[in-house]
């Protein structure tokens, strides 16, 4: 991360390796986090007559995206579902078999396929357990490069989407992913906060024959968890040349949404 939201944004590394993802409602739903459900049409749209590749979800946590995307589920509705004392009382295997027999009967967008990249190992586990992943690699690509089954699981992948992700991943994880995917045909949506710079990985990119557009607009991400958060963000979009009025001003993140596709 960068910026004086390196330092103030509030951490949330204990709930992305619970072995399944209630604390991650519990903490970011009150938060009205949202960009998964922002992104869902967009992706949608990037996405037509283009499902005979699968998705690859970058920082993909508990399969928060596969869940909008295939089963039209966010997480405020999650977040009801946890608050049922009967499921609040399960086990993580327990609850991991409920919520799988949960998104198979919300199953809406079977034809999509989504792949799954985290670091978080649990996640990853509860995520593919749940039906939401076809299959996903628990990797860190800021610090190695992929391993032989993450390079050949993605091989054919025709659309990479990344929610929540930039800031934790950068130019390093996308050129690496890069050197394995296949860049014909290829598409990217990446939802990016307004506090992070998107211009090192759209060079990246640019370097693959990729180019990069900004959606027009800004997409509510999330609540402020406390004023340090808002101070620093304030600061780092202003620092960017950016205008916080009516966005981060307001008690909001804001991310900008980039889409690559080959040239
Ligand atoms: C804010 S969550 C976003 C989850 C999901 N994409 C969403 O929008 O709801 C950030 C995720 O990034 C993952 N993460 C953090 N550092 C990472 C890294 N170096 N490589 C891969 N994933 C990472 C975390 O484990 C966590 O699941």
């Amino acid at each position: 991360m960068t910026g004086r939201t390196a330092e103030s944004k509030a951490d949330f590394s204990r709930i992305y390796t619970r072995p399944d993802p209630r604390e991650f409602v519990a903490a970011l739903a009150p938060l009205s986090y949202q960009v998964p459900r922002l992104a869902r049409p967009i992706v949608e749209e990037e996405l037509a007559g283009r499902t005979d590749r699968p998705v690859l979800d970058v920082c993909c946590s508990y399969g928060v995206n596969s869940a909008q995307l295939r089963c039209g589920v966010d997480l405020a509705e999650l977040a009801d579902r946890y608050a049922d004392p009967a499921l609040a009382a399960l086990d993580p295997a327990a609850l991991t078999a409920a919520d799988a027999a949960f998104f198979a009967q919300r199953l809406v967008a079977p034809e999509v396929t989504v792949l799954g990249l985290d670091a978080s190992a649990p996640a990853i586990g509860y995520a593919r357990a749940a039906g939401l992943l076809a299959d996903g690699w628990a990797e860190d690509l800021e610090s190695a490069a992929p391993s032989a089954a993450l390079a050949a699981g993605i091989a054919d992948v025709g659309t990479v989407v990344c929610t929540g992700g930039v800031g934790y991943v950068g130019e390093r994880t996308f050129g690496r992913l890069l050197d394995v995917l296949d860049p014909a045909g290829l598409r990217l949506v990446v939802f990016v906060l307004r506090v992070f710079d998107y211009g090192p990985i759209a060079e990246v990119l640019a370097g693959r024959g990729l180019v990069t557009e900004k959606r027009p607009g800004t997409f509510p991400q999330r609540r402020f968890a406390d004023a340090a958060e808002q101070e620093a963000a304030v600061h780092d979009v202003r620092a960017r040349g950016l205008d916080p009025a009516g966005r981060e001003a307001d008690g909001w993140y804001h991310a900008e949404c980039f889409v690559s596709r080959p040239a």
